[in-house]
């Protein structure tokens, strides 16, 4: 079967050895406020915190071909006259002008180090994917390019180190231009307002001159940073992109080529690539010059021209930054004091040898590191025009030598050792070890700073950050960086109104909820209680639940988090249907079963469209169980704080005086136990349908995933629910519901959604019917809800099966890439179920709750360490064939090495456990004290 890579799980890598992936496989550069989407092709854009409103650079979605624009190197070697020592001409390569202008008899050769966009055959290819960066290398007749792509800590930019060596035995004269294309910042309007784009952009370029230090000679392999008078650094040429830049916008991006001199540039996009040529052959390159364009309006760019030459055996480092800053509004403009000259006027100089074009008078680079030929007013005063580039010049200074990016890049591995040293497994089944140990916690970090926004299937100008996504999204990451876990909770709080309802997105820039699709989810509320109660057992960190939190961002509005668990609560409660189940509302964790839309008209989004719930007896069964497994969680923790003198504090300084916190949060207990045993007992009564649960009632209170349906006659999502609260437990209906998925829903790539496919629109339950049987939430095998079924199974204690169901949906045991088509490494939303057309086919990867839930259910249920209040639960439940495992968790200041034994294969069940030598209580939870512990589990 043909495979377009593997793992090297040593270097914590996926290593991709053919650029033609049956899709583009990418990576994620910067994990906090820059980030980078990179395919293995070099293809992407990278984005300020805000995928839609803060787009640096430009990409074309579903373009042709299939990913378009990112950032591009190309090298052209002219055609020697005759064929390189015992080496020939290849053929492929693209036949161009000679450099006389005549058509030459040889051609040169121009290819690129990711294959595209040349797509010149390469003599070899790797990209290798790793924790937040990406290193492609190609080469071509002895040249070899390394291009190592990351975003450095705390830093607002991209770093390009690309190093070429000649590996060949002779000299090699090469040119080299790079590439990138700006967003002209909204991603959305940047791809429809034409009548306004083509007017706005604007550029600054700024070639920084060498100024030797003073009494010393420049040598330009110098590793030490040279000072221009400017500010910048000396040598650098650099591209601003300044669309908009006045008043009322306070930001730039820039493209810096900071170690070496460049020889030209171009900034205007049809300049450079030509209107009637493509990424592949743009005319500067095919013509062996650039045109030092500037950009006026249409599609600003951004290219360096360098010339390069390597003895054989050189190897040269070429840093290239693409940036972003922002400036205080009274620091915007460059202050003119330092840039007269004596006429007044920016002096111009020609690059050598070259004639000044006057239409591009202004890019020249000017001596003093004005712009060339500009006119310079008066000693002092603001040119409005001019960006005050000092943050730019700091970021390029920092990086402008080999030594500090080299040393920025390792900073970054040892973030990545640490994040990933929390938890660790080896179990002798590399597959298992992998998941855990690098990819799927990799992916956990991915989800928690993007949430649902920007992927190769989400465009990023669609939707925020969810209220219900980032919740989950925490959970598989709080053990990472649990602060940002911290403030990500506060933040989607803050967007919760009075009444528990809540916005259903946000926008990360302003961390507003979003007004376009608004709320009325009725399972969102839950989902706050679930990532929280998750951070409280992570950290021990009770203090958060004090924190004074607004509703919807409105000053003045705060009550602590507590309250709003409370209020998140009782939303569930004060909002029950005819059988007193939870009404729906919109849609529940199925965005697309949207009994209360009625939609006739195609025009229409069955996301944002008016809902009519007036009315309605539209209740889900879904919302049921996870109101009854995140009720437990709320229980929990009021007993929990009943217990703790600083829980009962806390209430009574809220409180008043003579309040008494402990018996008050003892009775909330009391009052939310009741509310769930109540819960409890209308499941079974309304919500069993004899061999699964149900999944909902519609409008008007007709059954839906019953065996009386016509189509769609079972559900996972209830099934995951209700079993992973343990709904009927004793009465034999969590192992029937579990039986009834192995038997309808499970196939060969997992368990799809519902069972049969619906096959026609039925208006009374939207946008899942309207999706073709087989893909999507129409009996996808949707891998967000797989975990919930593995969970249940452990609720069962059936390990084996659990462990079957978790191996089909996990890329690490993906058998065919070319069928699953989407990267290996990370889960998808969605494979292709056994309805489709084509069963087995990934989509729509990296960006799915997936990640954080199986993160979830196989270190907490499957190998069952799982962290409460006090400590460590310890309750595996596993593969009667995997006899023993070592997992190595740090919690809160403790640190556990723990071997689990299981001598007998059993599946679930521990029969002793000691600490640190010492026989404890099998059920009692391990004390997180504080210093290093061994554990010994005997199943
Ligand atoms: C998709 C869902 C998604 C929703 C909101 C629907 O079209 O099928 O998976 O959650 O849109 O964007
Ligand atoms: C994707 C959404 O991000 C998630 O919130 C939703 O639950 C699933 N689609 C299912 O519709």
């Amino acid at each position: 079967m043909k495979t377009f890579g593997y793992f090297d799980d040593k270097n914590r890598e996926y290593v991709i050895t053919d650029p033609a992936t049956p899709f583009p496989w990418i990576n994620y550069l910067g994990n906090e406020d820059f980030f980078g989407l990179i395919s293995n092709t070099g293809g992407g854009y990278d984005f300020y915190k805000d995928a839609k409103f803060r787009r640096i650079t430009r990409y074309r979605y579903n373009g042709v071909p299939m990913d378009a624009g990112g950032r591009y190197f190309y090298i052209r070697e002219e055609a020697p006259l005759s064929p390189p020592e015992g080496g020939t001409i290849d053929p492929s390569a693209k036949t161009i002008e000679a450099p006389s202008g005549a058509v030459g008899g040889a051609p040169a050769c121009i290819w690129s180090p990711g294959w595209k966009p040349c797509k010149t055959a390469l003599d070899s290819y790797e990209c290798r994917h790793g924790m937040n960066y990406t290193r492609i290398t190609g080469s071509k007749n002895g040249v070899e390019a390394s291009v190592l792509f990351f975003v450095p800590l705390k830093t607002w930019a991209e770093v390009q180190k690309l190093t070429l060596t000649n590996k060949s035995g002779e000299t090699k004269r090469l040119k080299l231009f790079s590439f990138t294309e700006w967003c002209l910042w909204n991603a959305a309007t940047d791809m429809e307002n034409f009548q306004r784009n083509w007017s706005t952009g604007e550029v600054e370029i700024e070639k920084a001159p060498l100024s030797p230090p003073e009494g010393g000679t420049i040598d330009p392999s110098a590793s030490k940073t040279i000072e221009a008078p400017s500010g910048a650094v000396g040598g650098a040429t650099t591209i601003y992109h300044k669309t908009e830049y006045k008043e009322r916008r306070n930001h730039y991006a820039y493209y810096a080529l900071t170690n070496a001199e460049a020889q030209g540039f171009d900034t205007d996009r049809e300049s450079f690539i030509g209107l009637y040529s493509d990424f592949s052959n743009p005319q500067c390159v095919m013509a062996g010059k650039p045109s030092n364009s500037v950009a006026h309006g249409w599609s600003p760019i951004a290219s360096h021209y360098v010339e390069v030459e390597l003895q054989p055996g050189e190897s040269k480092d070429f840093i290239f930054v693409l940036g972003y800053a922002e400036n205080e509004q009274e620091k915007k403009f460059e202050t003119q004091a330092s840039l007269s000259s004596p006429e007044g006027k920016a002096p111009l100089s020609s690059p050598e040898g070259d004639t000044i074009d006057p239409s591009a008078s202004k890019t020249i680079e000017a001596p003093s590191g004005a712009v060339g030929g500009a006119l310079l007013t008066s000693l002092g005063s603001l040119d409005r025009t001019i960006i005050n580039k000092e943050k730019a010049h700091a970021v390029i200074a920092r990086f402008s030598t080999v030594e500090a990016v080299d040393a920025a890049f390792e900073e970054l591995c040892q973030m990545w050792d640490g994040l990933l040293s929390k938890f660790t497994v080896e179990s002798g089944n590399e597959r298992l070890d992998r998941m855990v140990n690098i990819w799927n916690q990799y992916q956990c970090m991915i989800t928690f700073c993007f949430s649902r926004s920007a992927s190769f299937f989400e465009s990023g100008v669609g939707r925020g950050m969810g209220f219900r996504d980032s919740n989950q999204d925490l959970v598989g990451f709080v053990h990472q960086i649990p602060s940002r876990a911290r403030q990500r909770i506060i933040d989607i709080a803050s967007t919760q109104f009075p009444d528990g309802g809540c916005y259903h997105q946000y926008q990360p820039l302003t961390k507003r909820g979003n007004n376009d699709i608004g709320g009325g989810f009725n399972d969102d509320p839950c989902w706050l209680i679930f990532g929280t109660v998750a951070y409280i057992k992570e950290t021990g960190d009770f203090s958060i639940l004090d924190e004074m939190v607004p509703f919807d961002n409105q000053p003045g509005t705060e009550v602590t988090l507590f309250e709003h668990l409370r209020i998140s609560f009782d939303h569930v409660v004060n909002n029950l249907g005819p059988h007193a189940l939870p009404l729906i509302g919109r849609a529940d964790w199925n965005d697309c079963l949207n009994l209360n839309c009625f939609s006739w008209d195609p025009n229409e989004s069955f996301q944002t469209t008016e809902n009519n719930s007036e009315g309605s007896k539209a209740e889900s069964l879904m919302i049921a169980g996870l109101f009854v497994l995140t009720g437990k969680q709320y229980v929990e923790l009021c007993r929990e704080l009943g217990k703790r003198s600083d829980g009962a504090a806390a209430y009574a300084k809220a409180n008043g005086e003579g309040s008494d916190g402990a018996a008050a949060y003892t009775e909330e207990a009391d009052r939310a136990q009741g509310c769930i045993d109540a819960m409890v007992e209308v499941v079974k009564k309304h919500g069993w349908d004899g061999e699964w649960y149900l999944r909902a009632y519609d409008f008007y209170g007709n059954k839906i995933g019953s065996k009386e349906c016509e189509e769609g006659k079972i559900f996972i999502e209830s099934q995951g629910f209700c079993t992973m609260a343990g709904i009927g437990l004793e009465d034999g209906m969590v192992d029937k519901a579990l039986d009834s998925c192995k038997k309808y829903l499970d196939c060969e790539h997992g368990m799809v959604l519902n069972n049969p496919a619906f096959t026609r629109y039925y208006v009374e339950m939207g946008e899942i019917s309207s999706y073709p049987a087989g893909y999507k939430e129409n009996a996808g095998i949707f891998c967000h809800n797989n975990p919930w079924v593995i969970i249940g199974e452990t609720v069962a204690r059936r390990g084996n099966d659990a462990w079957e169901h978790y191996t089909k949906i996990c890329p690490a045991w993906i058998k065919d890439q070319q069928l699953h088509k989407v990267e290996p490494y990370v889960y998808c939303q969605m494979v292709a179920g056994k309805d489709a057309a084509k069963p087995g086919e990934g989509k729509n990867s990296w960006l799915t709750g997936t990640a954080a839930w199986n993160w979830l259910t196989v270190t907490q249920y499957i190998l069952g360490i799982r962290p409460t209040f006090d400590g460590l639960e310890i309750d595996p439940c596993i593969p009667s064939t995997l006899t023993e495992y070592k997992v190595h968790r740090v919690l809160r200041d403790a640190e556990f090495e723990i071997m689990v034994k299981n001598p007998d294969g059993k599946e679930s069940g521990v029969t002793s456990i000691t600490l640190d030598g010492k026989t404890v209580e099998r059920d009692r939870a391990i004390p997180a004290t504080p210093g290093k512990h061994t554990v010994e589990v005997i199943m």
